[in-house]
């Protein structure tokens, strides 16, 4: 419990990410940050006709590359994760997992070396149950072996999913997953899909347990590169069943699932409300595109320092709607220094077919901007200082672009010296 202490101290409010012990394993007390190949490269395991974008090691050896060259290491992005498709359509002799032959004919453990060697940390997949979603060997009976056998490759980051399994076992299954890596004695970040395999079979997750057993958690379908699946993920996080965003903090994330920016759905004002809301909310930050071949502008919002500052506080406060003004929804999150809020106004519509922008004038008290001596307000996309505000004040108006966001960081005046209010 010494460390749920360690996290009132910093804390700005109770919840119940404070009251409830997260994971013991010393890991993920920010959001973790990298770049997994799901949603770009789903199950495409045909090197022989696309050989520079199958599930090989070639490619995750070149994003690996990539996340070191372009910066994104630096930024903050640091695990580099395998996801379903990477295994031989059989165990080996032994029982033990094995990478496809001929699609990582050096071996998985020969990866992990060579993601480690370039300073990055080696995520894998396996599922659960009788196989993974894809139809690989899962892990139902072997959860000890593989456990052990992620050790041996020095693997980081493990995501359980739940394809082809019954979720009646998830309440102890999980936990005995969280058990057997914690044997193995090497420190791996535990990704568990128990919460949304449940929700999906109409049972209510007990987010106490998982977070006991879990440093991430998925409870929501996967997301898909394009605005309809963003904004679903979206409004499920507005309507926070359970209170579920209140278990998040240091140790235990729940995760909205991965950055899908740089890729072909979004428009560039609907990437930007997926970089300002997964900052703020604050979810893990995992990119899934080609780091080949990516937006400038869309690279640019993926290294944003200010956003990733705002993500990677160690702090147990969430984003919240907060209220709605006409066709925009009003996000705030409470961040250090004390009494400093970041606020996303978000436009989640578009009317009858043609894009009308919202223009928004509110008093500062209005987005939650109570505090008697004002505050020195931000543009938090490029840094540019709005002004001082005190409470009766009015900002505004702030134009929102349809499927757009107006991101704000605030700033308590007495907190900070005046020089230091420019973006830095
Ligand atoms: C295993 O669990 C113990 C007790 O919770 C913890 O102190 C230790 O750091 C854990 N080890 C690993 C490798 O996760
Ligand atoms: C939820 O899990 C916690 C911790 O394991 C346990 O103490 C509690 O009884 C569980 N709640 C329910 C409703 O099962
Ligand atoms: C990409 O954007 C950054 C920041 O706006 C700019 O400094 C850089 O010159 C751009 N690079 C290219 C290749 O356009």
């Amino acid at each position: 419990m010494v460390e749920v202490n360690m996290w009132i101290v910093v804390a700005l409010c109770v919840s119940a990410a404070t009251l409830t012990a997260a994971l013991d394993n010393g890991l993920a007390l920010t959001p973790p940050m990298g770049w997994l190949a799901w949603t770009r490269f789903r199950c495409n395991i045909d090197c022989d006709n696309d050989p520079d974008n199958c599930i090989s090691e070639k490619l995750f050896r070149q994003m690996a590359d990539l996340l070191v060259s372009e910066g994104y290491k630096d930024a903050g992005y640091e695990y580099l994760c395998v996801d379903d498709c990477w295994l031989a359509t059989e165990r080996a002799a032994d029982g033990s997992l094995q990478g496809d032959p001929k699609r990582f004919p050096s071996g998985m453990k020969a990866l992990g070396d060579y993601v480690h060697a370039k300073g990055l940390k080696f995520g894998i997949y396996a599922d659960f149950g009788k196989t993974t979603c894809e139809k690989y060997p899962g892990s139902e009976f072997y959860l000890k072996q593989d456990a052990q056998t992620f050790a041996d490759w020095g693997v980081d980051l493990l995501k359980l999913d739940g394809c082809y399994s019954d979720v009646r076992d998830y309440d102890y299954g999980y936990p005995s997953m969280t058990k057997f890596l914690n044997l193995t004695g090497r420190p791996m970040v535990f990704h568990c899909d128990w919460p949304k395999y449940q929700i999906l079979a109409g049972i209510t997750p007990n987010y106490t347990a998982i977070k006991e057993s879990c440093n991430l958690w998925r409870n929501y379908d996967d997301i898909w590169d394009n605005w309809d699946g963003l904004s679903d993920i979206i409004n499920y996080y507005v309507k926070d069943d359970d209170d579920f965003m209140s278990y998040s903090g240091p140790g235990g994330w729940v995760d909205p699932d991965e950055l899908v920016i740089g890729n072909f759905g979004l428009s560039d004002v609907q990437e930007r409300v997926q970089m300002a809301l997964w900052a703020m909310l604050p979810a893990p930050l995992i990119m899934s595109n080609d780091l080949r071949n990516i937006r400038n502008q869309s690279k640019q919002l993926l290294l944003n320092p200010r956003l990733i500052a705002i993500n990677q506080q160690q702090l147990s406060t969430s984003a919240r709607r907060i209220t709605t003004i006409g066709a925009v929804d009003v996000w705030t999150r409470s961040i250090m220094p004390a009494g400093t809020q970041v606020i996303a106004l978000v436009h989640m519509n578009i009317t009858r077919n043609y894009a009308v922008q919202a223009r928004v004038t509110v008093q500062a008290k209005e987005i939650g901007l109570t505090g008697s001596s004002g505050y020195d307000v931000v543009e938090t996309f490029d840094g540019t200082s709005l002004g001082h505000f005190n409470p009766d004040d009015t900002i505004g108006p702030l134009v929102v672009d349809p499927t757009g966001v107006y991101l704000m960081t605030a700033t308590p005046t007495s907190s900070i010296p005046e020089k230091k209010l420019d973006n830095n």
